[in-house]
């Protein structure tokens, strides 16, 4: 597993916005659909791609296409459906498939409650959205039914991890070489409540509360 730290003024600018809880959801939305964009601009760096020949006006040159099949977009329901819109404006042919995980705040287990993925990913490159990866249990899941399926890359995009999550998410998929994170931030620690610290307070309610 590979882990990429976004280290960019405006990236840690607009982090520093979302944290305040000053920030009212509708700047909220904005500035997540915004960090998506920055990050996702990281994450697609080795999207498959291939040569192709094509005319300009002036002469015929070779130009870089994206190639089939399309990436799969996967946001975790409901915090990552706020990166959504941000992701596809980067790769509006992607395909987007939805995972509804949720975390019991007693047990912090992540529970599924909603599954629209194709059964077949064999060969697909996904791109996993949650801003939040605190005890990594949601994102250990999220990974896991994309490998079942076949997926040859997996890249989850979030907003910040606790080292904690990392190192979980590590163990359970560290033998598979084919899982990148690429996050905003790592922060310090996790609370006795599994929140991130300092973090953000709860993503999906400052979203969508
Ligand atoms: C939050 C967050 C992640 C998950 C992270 O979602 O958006 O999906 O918790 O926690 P973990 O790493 O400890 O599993 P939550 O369960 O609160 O659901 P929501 O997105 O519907 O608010």
């Amino acid at each position: 597993m590979r882990v990429h730290v976004a280290d960019h003024p405006l990236v840690a600018h607009k982090l520093t916005v979302l944290r305040q809880t000053s920030t009212p959801s509708p700047v909220f939305r904005q500035l997540t659909e915004e960090l998506v964009t920055l990050l996702a601009y990281e994450a697609t760096r080795e999207i498959a791609v291939e040569r192709v020949e094509i005319d300009t006006p002036v002469a015929r040159t070779l130009g870089t296409h994206l190639t089939h099949p399309r990436p799969m977009v996967v946001p975790i329901l409901r915090a990552g459906l706020g990166m959504l819109e941000g992701m596809t404006r980067l790769l509006p042919t992607a395909e987007v498939g939805f995972l509804g995980l949720q975390r019991n705040e007693e047990t912090l287990e992540a529970i599924t409650y909603a599954n629209r993925l194709p059964d077949d990913l064999a060969g697909r490159q996904c791109y996993v959205l949650d801003p939040m990866l605190a005890t990594g249990g949601t994102l250990v899941a999220a990974i896991q039914y994309l490998i079942e399926r076949g997926a040859r890359h997996v890249t989850c995009i979030t907003l910040l991890c606790a080292p904690e999550g990392l190192a979980t998410v590590e163990a359970a998929v560290g033998h598979h070489a084919d899982v990148t994170i690429v996050t905003a931030a790592v922060d310090e620690r996790l609370n006795d409540k599994g929140y991130i610290v300092p973090g953000l307070g709860d993503a999906g309610d400052r979203l969508y509360g």
